[in-house]
């Protein structure tokens, strides 16, 4: 590749700040906070993208006061801030954040919330728009904006907004999460709600339309005409760390298949949207969703592998098996790891299975999406002893090492004709380098200029459980009897490679 100009982005527009609003956090005692909401307001302030009309209320019943909140989110800063800390900046955001201590059911914090946001607002000009950061266990959703209602602090006046940023896990099947939409659109409407998929916020996935959209050459060939299959990928290196107890009421199907894998299988398969208006392109996310190949009892058993880790390795050290992990049951019956093959009615898909995996603890640390092209139409070169022929691979690197590699066969060099693989790599930090960002600073910049394009729609909500609720329920009456079935380390279980042995097919290498 080369780096000639690596940050000249073609036909740029100018881009503008934020609106003037005020952010309301809930749960902002929690790790969100620290981690990734105060760090990306920090960067989108470092960039002139946050308006200088801005105000942020934290509100949760952790002990602080506006000023120790302040000074503890200071501290957390040092921690984890992505980029160096400018001072400045800091200082003028630190005049702009609030804290309101109360429970979330409670009427009265609410007047003293309301109090706050319009102190803050006045203030700092926030011209009473305003958005709530839901970053509190889901159980809460339905209570914090049924009483934003009663407060006044979800309904839209004249010139004013009013929007709501709900966390993941969106419901925890197919029925509470429609539950839930009901819930919320009681009190606002969809245009309101922005439901996140942190994935969305990463580079690599919002490339993915600009790879497929924003070029000729690769739209005329993505199809089931040139396309064998395509793998999907999220591996992470990582036990479930300090989160059993929510682990163990999730499991790694609900946890990553119908919301991050779900999207990037909308985005591999979609159409080419009419516009890059948040509904043109989420109607074509909706449709692919709408097109899966719905289960039956025996496709869950044949097109479906779930796996839990066992003790094993990482980094040469010795880790735990899942059962042993803090607030997990030591006879657990909850899966790591899952593996699926999709099927897509479609015209453009049709008879082109995507494969899925994801799982804890496996040997690398890798998301990516892999496109297998087919063969050449018949081996030009049999006689030669060059070998077979290549089959093209394109893959998309998510994380880490994020990126675009092209394997071809090329002639190696010699009098002897023969084929060799070979790799045209393109790597984001090498070409465009750039300050590393949270991931958060695109979903809130957005929410805060109205655009939902990378926000869950409520319809590709239900589709993503929708795709997956046969397999819990099959999951559920046959509780798996072989747990745990991979090492921790590994790729995961055995029965993973026979999914794809079965269709004449191996998993991509990975890199190491
Ligand atoms: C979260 C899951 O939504 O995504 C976690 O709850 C998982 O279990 C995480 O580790 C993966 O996100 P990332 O950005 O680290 O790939």
């Amino acid at each position: 590749m080369n780096p000639a100009e690596p940050n000249s982005p073609v036909d740029a527009a100018p881009v503008r700040s934020s609106d003037s609003c005020a952010m309301v956090i809930f749960g902002a005692g929690g790790d969100l906070t620290k981690r990734k909401l105060i760090p990306a307001l920090h960067n989108l302030a470092l960039d002139n993208l946050l308006s200088r009309q801005f105000a942020v209320i934290g509100f949760a019943t952790t002990g602080y006061n506006t000023e120790s909140f302040r000074d503890q989110l200071r501290q957390d800063l040092g921690n984890y801030s992505s980029r160096p800390i400018n001072e400045e900046i800091w200082e003028w955001l630190a005049r702009r954040i609030y804290y309101v201590r109360g429970s979330f059911d409670d009427a009265e914090a609410y007047e003293r919330l309301e109090a706050t946001i319009a102190e803050a607002s006045a203030e700092h000009g926030a011209h009473g728009n305003l958005f709530h950061y839901l970053a509190v266990a889901p159980r809460f959703f339905g209570t914090i904006v049924r009483r934003l209602e009663v407060a006044g602090l979800a309904k839209e006046t004249s010139g004013q907004w009013r929007r709501v940023i709900v966390e993941k896990p969106f419901g925890r099947d197919l029925d509470s999460a429609r539950a839930l939409n009901a819930e919320i659109k009681q009190v606002m409407g969809e245009r309101q709600i922005y439901r996140i998929d942190h994935y969305l916020g990463k580079e690599t996935v919002q490339n993915l339309m600009v790879f497929r959209f924003g070029n000729g050459i690769f739209e005329p060939i993505w199809n089931r005409r040139y396309i064998d299959h395509v793998q999907i990928t999220a591996a992470e290196t990582v036990g479930v760390e300090r989160r059993g107890g929510y682990y163990e009421t999730a499991g790694a199907l609900r946890d990553m298949v119908p919301n991050h894998l779900s999207q990037l299988v909308s985005l591999t398969a979609m159409e080419p949207p009419f516009s890059f208006d948040a509904n043109a392109v989420r109607d074509e996310q909706a449709k692919v969703l709408h097109a899966l190949q719905p289960y039956s009892p025996e496709d869950v058993l044949s097109k479906t592998v779930r796996g839990q880790y066992g003790e094993g390795q990482h980094d040469g050290e010795s880790v735990p098996a899942y059962r042993a992990e803090p607030r997990v049951a030591p006879d657990s019956r909850t899966e790591t790891y899952a593996a699926l093959k999709l099927t897509i009615d479609n015209w453009r898909w049709a008879g082109v299975p995507f494969y899925l995996r994801t799982g804890k603890r496996m040997a690398k640390r890798c998301t990516e999406i892999a496109i297998q092209f087919r063969r050449a139409p018949f081996s030009l070169f049999r006689r030669t002893g060059a070998g077979s022929p290549t089959q093209n691979r394109l893959v998309i690197r998510i994380q880490p090492d994020e990126g675009i590699a092209l394997t071809f066969g090329a002639k190696m060099p010699g009098t002897v004709m023969r084929q060799g693989e070979v790799h045209m790599d393109f790597s984001y930090a090498d070409h465009f380098g750039g300050p590393p960002s949270t991931g958060y600073e695109r979903l809130l910049y957005d929410c805060m200029i109205g655009d939902q394009t990378l926000f869950q729609r409520a319809d590709m909500v239900e589709a993503g459980w929708a795709l997956i609720q046969p397999i819990l329920d099959v999951w559920s009456v046959l509780p798996a009897r072989t747990f745990p079935n991979y090492a921790a380390g590994t790729w995961g279980p055995p029965e993973a490679d026979e999914l794809l042995a079965r269709d004449g097919r191996v998993w991509g290498k990975m890199p190491r």
